[in-house]
């Protein structure tokens, strides 16, 4: 996710849009950049030198034309298009007299942009954002307004953004307008009274603690010392305020206590954004970006799935969806077994690699040795332009935005939801699932970011369970068809935060040995959702009941024959078999959370552990 800073007013623009940006770095980003309004024109400036873009851009910024009158700025964390400078806000329109940020994603961008082309703007960047510019450039020269001309391209705009535009036209004026993504805005206290624009607090936190947070497509004009906000319309509204008394820290984390739980609480936005412009509302999918044509996706006849921790466990999961809806074999390995296992490959086999980071050098190393060996290999990452993305035959991003918390949670689910529609695109391409079962599934899948969300309202309730467990040192964790891989996630989150011993099991693997060791008081964790397997997975955890253990379920809403099983109910609304893993775990990431907390464990930072892992 990207960060947007923007100033009108006062003598510190640059100062305020420099700090600003400063203040973002923490979100993590790959470029970034400023145009400011100057003597009636507007100056640009980019950098896109990974994490010394900042640094960079001060030093061009420095040498900028005296005393700008406002300006907008913005770090990129790419997902359309390379991290380059070409490729970095702000983007402008053909005659240099429009400069927009932008956060989120246009899915109609392709549409758009043929038909911007067909009307003679040139396009000089890869990203989505730069036709938002040329759409305001049209309508300014069709004789509207600043504030105007945006309203009226947003209403030619599908998909998220939180934007702001400046026009050398209006110099002083900035405009800017959300849906989906976050924007606030707010008067500057003190002499200067300007008006501030950010896509998070922490960038003019300094300035005020007074903020307006703007609705779903709502527009603000910014003016020194004046913001007026408007529907798409052009209706006044009254925006909502916002006093904030937290501290730099806790605003950089959403006023959260940490980086892990504002990250669980971006999950449905996680999945929300990687399903957009993909999962299209006529039923169909489309991922033109794959850079694998339909023609040689349809040669495939096996797949292989090569990851590392929670990308394996995701991974696992498509193994289930591939199968089911592609009725292609679908393998998967630990990316470091994987190549020193000599597996079987060839050119009809496609490699899959999931990867948050794209950096994890046994991922990377294996879908290299798969390459060597003529296989096609496509990769999942949350990171634009990652060593495996650049590798790779083929890359589909997921848009989970930078996490920060070393255990991953956003980029787990945001794996999931891209390596279903990456099941589904295969289906669709090889004719295996007929349309309309293909519009079904994507139907539901629409609905899932509403139903994490509405699991993680639940907090309380899986903080109240896991405080009975605060002594426990060891536990179980079981699941059977997709609800393994869940369980599996859910002891990986356990061991990694909370310091215990969690061991998962297939649960129908239980009798083969492990149930020797479930005694009275063994704790079992068991994924009792209603999959096709739920009577068996029941009878499991009867077996262990017998035996004295103390049984958590995960359940679905309503579902009392599981609850009369369990001594602790953790309840999640009930999802179509194949996308449940999407919303079953979300209960177990928060009990492995409340278990660290309750130890007092940084969750944001475990011991012993990395976020990306470049050793073998
Ligand atoms: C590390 C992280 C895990 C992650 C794994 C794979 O072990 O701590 O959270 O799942 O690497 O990372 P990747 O970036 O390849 O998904």
């Amino acid at each position: 996710m990207c960060g947007i800073i923007g100033v009108t007013g006062g003598s510190e623009v640059v100062d305020i849009l420099l700090d600003g940006l400063a203040r973002l770095e923490y979100r993590g980003y790959d470029s970034a950049g400023v145009a400011m309004q100057v003597d009636g024109k507007l100056w640009r400036a980019r950098a896109a030198t990974g994490t010394r873009s900042l640094d960079d851009l001060r030093k061009v910024v420095e040498s900028a034309p005296a005393a700008p009158i406002g300006g907008i700025g913005h770090t990129r964390w790419a997902t359309h298009g390379h991290p380059t400078e070409r490729n970095a806000h702000p983007h402008l329109d053909c005659t240099g007299g429009v400069a927009v940020v932008h956060n989120g994603i246009v899915e109609n961008c392709r549409e758009l942009t043929a038909a911007l082309e067909r009307s003679g703007h040139v396009m000089t960047s890869d990203t989505d954002t730069e036709v938002i510019a040329h759409l305001v450039e049209e309508e300014l020269a069709g004789g509207a307004g600043l504030a105007a001309a945006v309203r009226s391209a947003l209403g030619r705009l599908r998909g998220s953004f939180a934007l702001g535009v400046v026009s050398a036209a209006e110099p002083g004026t900035i405009v800017a307008a959300r849906r989906v993504s976050p924007l606030v805005v707010a008067i500057a206290d003190g002499p200067g009274g300007e008006a501030l624009l950010a896509s998070d607090i922490p960038a003019i936190l300094g300035r005020t603690r007074t903020f307006w947070t703007l609705d779903d497509d709502q527009v603000v004009v910014l003016q020194p010392g004046a913001l007026s906000v408007t529907d798409l319309h052009g209706a006044p509204v009254e925006p909502a305020v916002l006093h904030v008394d937290w501290d730099l820290e806790a605003a950089e984390k959403g006023g959260h206590d940490d980086f892990m739980s504002k990250e669980m609480g971006e999950q449905p936005r996680a999945v929300q954004d990687t399903l957009r412009g993909r999962a299209l509302p006529d039923g169909t999918l489309s991922l033109d970006e794959l850079r694998i044509d339909a023609a040689a996706l349809r040669q495939v006849d096996k797949v292989f799935i090569v990851a590392c921790g929670s990308s394996f466990h995701a991974g696992l999961v498509a193994k289930y969806a591939i199968e089911r809806w592609l009725r292609l074999p679908a393998e998967i390995d630990i990316a470091s077994e994987f190549r020193y296992r000599d597996p079987v490959l060839d050119r009809r086999t496609l490699v899959v690699g999931v990867s948050q980071s794209g950096e994890t050098v046994d991922t990377l190393q294996a879908m290299r040795h798969a390459a060597a060996e003529g296989a096609r290999v496509l990769v999942i990452s949350n990171v634009v332009d990652s060593s495996m993305a650049r590798d790779a035959d083929g890359v589909l991003y997921t848009r989970a935005g930078p996490e920060i918390g070393v255990a991953a949670t956003k980029t787990h689910l945001a794996q999931i939801a891209a390596l279903e529609i990456l099941a589904l695109y295969l289906s669709q391409v090889h004719g295996s699932l007929p349309a309309a079962e293909i519009a079904a599934v994507l139907q539901s899948l629409q609905a899932v970011p509403g139903l994490v969300a509405e699991t993680l309202q639940r907090d309380d309730q899986v903080a109240a369970v896991a405080a009975r467990f605060t002594e426990v040192r060891d536990f179980f964790f079981l699941g059977r068809h997709v609800g393994s891989p869940v369980a599996m996630e859910g002891a990986l989150k356990l061991k990694e935060i909370a310091y215990v011993r969690a061991e998962a099991y297939p649960a129908g693997e239980l009798k083969h040995g492990p149930i020797a060791l479930i005694e009275p008081g063994t704790v079992v964790v068991a994924v009792a959702t209603r999959n096709r397997l739920w009577e068996k997975m029941l009878s499991n955890v009867a077996e262990v009941r017998s035996r004295g253990a103390t049984v958590v379920l995960v359940a679905n809403d309503g579902d009392e024959d599981t609850a009369a099983m369990a001594d602790h109910v953790l309840w999640v609304p009930p999802v179509p078999e194949l996308l449940s893993p999407l919303v079953d775990v979300v209960p177990l990431q928060q009990f492995a959370y409340h278990l660290a907390r309750a130890h007092g464990f940084d969750v944001d930072r475990p011991r012993n552990l990395a976020k990306t892992v470049t050793v073998e």
